[in-house]
C-alpha cells in the first residue's frame, strides 16, 4: 500500500503568498469586500481603496491575492501582483502590471493603446535605458493609462482592479507620485445614464488595494500623499483559536481528499490533532502553516494524530523561534524588557505601572514613549484593563513557554 500522506500532497504551505488550500478566518476583511467595495464602486458610488497592514507572516499578501483571485474568477480586469521592491521605480512598475491587461486590437479601446504606447515610449524604455525622462511626462502617461483602463472596465461592465504588495518599500517622490495616481483613479468620474434616463456623472469602477508592513502609513504621512483620506486602513490580527479550529474543521469534515500512487485517497484529522493544532500555532498564520506542514509530514498514515502534530513541531522548533525572533528584532533592550514584562502577565492586561515597576522604573510615564513605541510596532495593544502583547506566539516565546 502506498503512503497516504506524502510531501507531494501535503495541502500546509509555510512561506507562500499563494491562497493556501486551507483558509483561515478574514470573515471580516473578505464580507468588507464582497458586500461593500465591490457593490458600490460597481454602482459607480465612491468608495475608498484598502489598505491591509502588519507584522511579517500575517497573511496581508495571502488575502490580497485571495480577493484578486475571486474578483477575476468574477470576470473584473484585475492587474498585477505588484511588489514594491526596494529601490524600484514605482511607476515603471506600475505600468509593467498595467500593460498586460490593454487589449490587443487598437480597436476595442484606441484609448488604452495610445495612452500605453505613450507611457511605453517615456517611461519604460527611459527607465530601462537609465535615460531620465522628464518625471511629469511619465506621470501623465501613466494616469492616461489608468484611466483609459477604468474606460475599458466600465464599457465592459467590470471592475479594474488594482493591488500593490510591500507598499512599505515605497518613500519619497515615488511613493507620493504613486498614491496620488492610485488616488486619482479612485476619484476620477465618469458620464453614465441612470434608471430614469437621465446624464449623471458616477465614479469610476476602480478598486484599489494597497498591503505591506505596518512602517507604511507614517511614510505617506511623510512624502505629503492623501492617503488616509483616500484608503480605509486594517491591521490584520492573528488568528482567533476558534477561526483556526473550525478551518480544519471544515477541511477535514469528510477527510481531506488527496491523491496518492494507489489513486485518490482521504486523510482524517484526529480532534486531538486538531486541538494541538490550534495550540501550538496561536493563531499565528505562518506557524499555522508550519506546523500543519510538519505533521502531516511526520507519519504517512490516513489519520493525522496529536503525536503527528508534536513530532512535526519538535523538528521545527528552530524555525518557529526564528520566525518569532524576527517579530522582536530592532527592539531596544528596554523595548524588550517591557515586551517582555507585558508577556508574563499571561495573557492578562497589564497597567503602566506595573509594567513599568516590573522593569525597575516608578511610574508608567517613566516608560511612556516605550509604551507608545510598542503600540506603534502593534506589538502591544492598549485595551480598557491595559497593554496586552497582540501576537500570542510572541508572548508564548518571551515569556518562555
Ligand atoms: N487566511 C489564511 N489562512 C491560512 N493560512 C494563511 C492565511 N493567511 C496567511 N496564511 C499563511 O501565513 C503565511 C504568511 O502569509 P503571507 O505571505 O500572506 O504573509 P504577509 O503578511 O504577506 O507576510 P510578509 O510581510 O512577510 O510579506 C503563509 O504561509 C500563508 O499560507
Ligand atoms: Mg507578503
Amino acid at each position: 500500500m502506498a503512503d497516504v500522506r506524502t510531501v507531494l500532497n501535503n495541502p500546509f504551505e509555510p512561506g507562500s503568498g499563494a491562497v493556501p488550500p486551507i483558509w483561515v478566518g478574514r470573515d471580516d476583511e473578505l464580507a468588507d469586500i464582497s458586500s461593500r467595495l465591490v457593490p458600490r464602486r460597481r454602482a459607480g458610488l465612491f468608495e475608498r481603496g484598502r489598505t491591509y497592514l502588519g507584522d511579517p507572516g500575517l497573511g496581508k499578501s495571502v488575502l490580497v491575492n485571495r480577493i484578486a483571485e475571486e474578483r477575476a474568477r468574477a470576470g473584473d480586469l484585475v492587474a498585477g501582483p505588484l511588489r514594491m521592491a526596494l529601490g524600484r521605480d514605482p511607476l515603471a512598475a506600475l505600468a509593467d502590471v498595467l500593460a498586460p491587461l490593454v487589449p490587443a486590437g487598437e480597436r476595442v479601446a484606441g484609448r488604452v493603446t495610445s495612452a500605453l504606447e505613450r507611457v511605453r515610449e517615456v517611461g519604460l524604455l527611459g527607465a530601462r535605458v537609465g535615460m531620465t525622462v522628464a518625471d511629469e511626462d511619465r506621470y501623465a502617461s501613466l494616469s492616461d493609462l489608468v484611466e483609459g483602463l477604468a474606460v475599458l472596465a466600465s464599457e465592459t461592465d467590470r471592475l479594474l482592479v488594482i493591488r500593490v504588495d510591500e507598499v512599505q518599500n515605497l518613500s519619497g517622490a515615488g511613493l507620493s507620485q504613486l498614491l496620488t495616481i492610485l488616488g486619482d483613479a479612485l476619484e476620477m468620474q465618469m458620464p453614465a445614464t441612470d434608471v430614469t434616463g437621465n446624464r449623471v456623472m458616477e465614479y469610476a469602477p476602480v478598486v484599489v488595494l494597497l498591503s505591506g508592513l505596518p512602517a507604511f502609513p507614517e511614510r505617506a504621512a511623510a512624502a505629503g500623499a492623501t492617503f488616509s483620506r483616500r484608503f480605509a486602513t486594517t491591521y490584520l490580527d492573528p488568528f482567533t483559536d476558534d477561526e483556526v479550529r473550525a478551518a480544519l474543521a471544515f477541511a477535514f469534515a469528510d477527510g481531506y481528499e488527496v491523491l496518492t500512487d494507489d489513486g485518490p485517497a482521504l486523510v482524517h484529522l484526529e480532534v486531538a490533532a486538531r486541538e494541538a493544532l490550534v495550540e501550538v500555532c496561536l493563531g499565528d498564520p505562518f506557524l499555522f502553516q508550519l506546523a500543519g506542514a510538519a505533521a502531516w509530514d511526520a507519519s504517512p498514515g490516513a489519520v493525522l494524530t496529536a503525536a503527528d502534530v508534536r513530532t512535526g513541531w519538535d523538528r521545527v522548533r528552530r524555525e518557529v523561534g526564528a520566525h518569532v525572533r524576527q517579530r522582536t528584532a530592532g527592539l531596544t533592550e528596554l523595548q524588550l524588557s517591557v515586551l517582555t514584562a507585558a508577556a508574563r502577565a499571561d495573557g492578562e492586561q497589564a497597567n503602566g505601572t506595573t509594567l513599568a515597576q516590573a522593569v525597575g522604573r516608578r511610574a508608567s510615564s517613566d516608560i511612556g514613549s516605550t509604551l507608545q513605541a510598542l503600540v506603534t510596532k502593534r506589538l502591544l495593544a492598549l485595551g480598557p484593563d491595559g497593554y496586552r502583547v497582540v501576537s500570542r506566539a510572541v508572548a508564548r516565546s518571551l515569556a518562555g513557554g
